[in-house]
């Protein structure tokens, strides 16, 4: 079967129809070998899909971008969740000189002052790097849910990203936050402390802050800022 193309996306979506994430992950193999790839922050849902393709035994690359600014904690989970799943994960470092050039011409913390170096830095240590990651990928494993904003909303299960040409898988998409919850505590799913002190969702630190239990979950996000809180990852 071609899944290539636009087309694709509802041929991918019949082929996976009715099968558990770990066999979704396995028939995406079958189909398109090496050149499937999970980018995991380390988040809850990524937590998840991690601990599927464990179960899965799929040979998935998992890779993660370390923008050099995530906490502590973020590094500590890494190491326990590969050490947990007995899995590699790839790490991918902002461009150095990229990274020179920006912090001595506009600062450390310059993403404060402006949502421009906000998107500068997030280009930086974000995306550049996830352009790299995804070089001669066909699938793109995300943990992305509807629910999380009213910007992802109208994402699908799978989609075919025509900028990048590969499909955007992203399992979870119709998830809720208790499910994604009752799923990690019921397979005991190593996460990040920070999500017990408040932080819904986490990224890098200087731009993430917990939320009060009234607040939307990706407030804490770029809090000073008042734009759609994406960095540019998702677009
Ligand atoms: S973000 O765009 O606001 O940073 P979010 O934290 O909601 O994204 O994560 C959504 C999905 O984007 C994650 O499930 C993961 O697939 C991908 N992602 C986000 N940040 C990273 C990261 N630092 N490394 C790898 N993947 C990431
Ligand atoms: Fe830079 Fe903040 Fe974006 Fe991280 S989230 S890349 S520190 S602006």
């Amino acid at each position: 079967m071609s899944f290539i193309g636009f087309d694709g996306a509802s041929k991918l979506e019949a082929l996976i129809a009715g099968k558990t994430i770990p066999e979704q992950f396995t028939l995406l193999c079958e189909n398109f070998g090496e050149f499937v790839v999970f980018s995991s922050s380390l988040g809850l849902e990524d937590q998840v899909i991690t601990q599927s393709i464990a179960v899965s035994g799929a040979d998935i690359k998992i890779f993660t971008l370390d923008t050099g600014r995530l906490f502590q904690e973020t590094y500590d989970l890494i190491d326990r969740t590969t050490a947990t799943y007995k899995v590699d994960m790839q790490v991918y470092f902002p461009n150095n000189f990229a990274v020179e050039t920006f912090m001595t011409e506009k600062g450390a913390n310059s993403f404060y002052e402006s949502i421009e170096n906000r998107k500068e830095c997030c280009h930086i240590r974000k995306v550049e790097p996830l352009s790299r990651a995804l070089k001669n990928a066909k699938v793109w494993i995300t943990g992305l849910r509807k629910e999380q904003s009213t910007n992802r909303e109208t994402m699908k299960l799978v989609e075919w990203d025509a900028a990048r040409e590969l499909y955007k898988f992203s399992p979870l998409i119709n998830w809720t936050a208790e499910e994604i919850e009752s799923y990690i505590n019921e397979n005991d799913i190593p996460y990040n402390p920070l999500h017990n002190k408040g932080f819904a969702s986490i990224g890098c630190a200087p731009c993430t802050r917990a939320v009060a239990a009234d607040e939307d979950a990706r407030a804490g996000r770029w809090w000073w800022e008042n734009s759609q809180k994406e960095c540019g990852l998702h677009k």
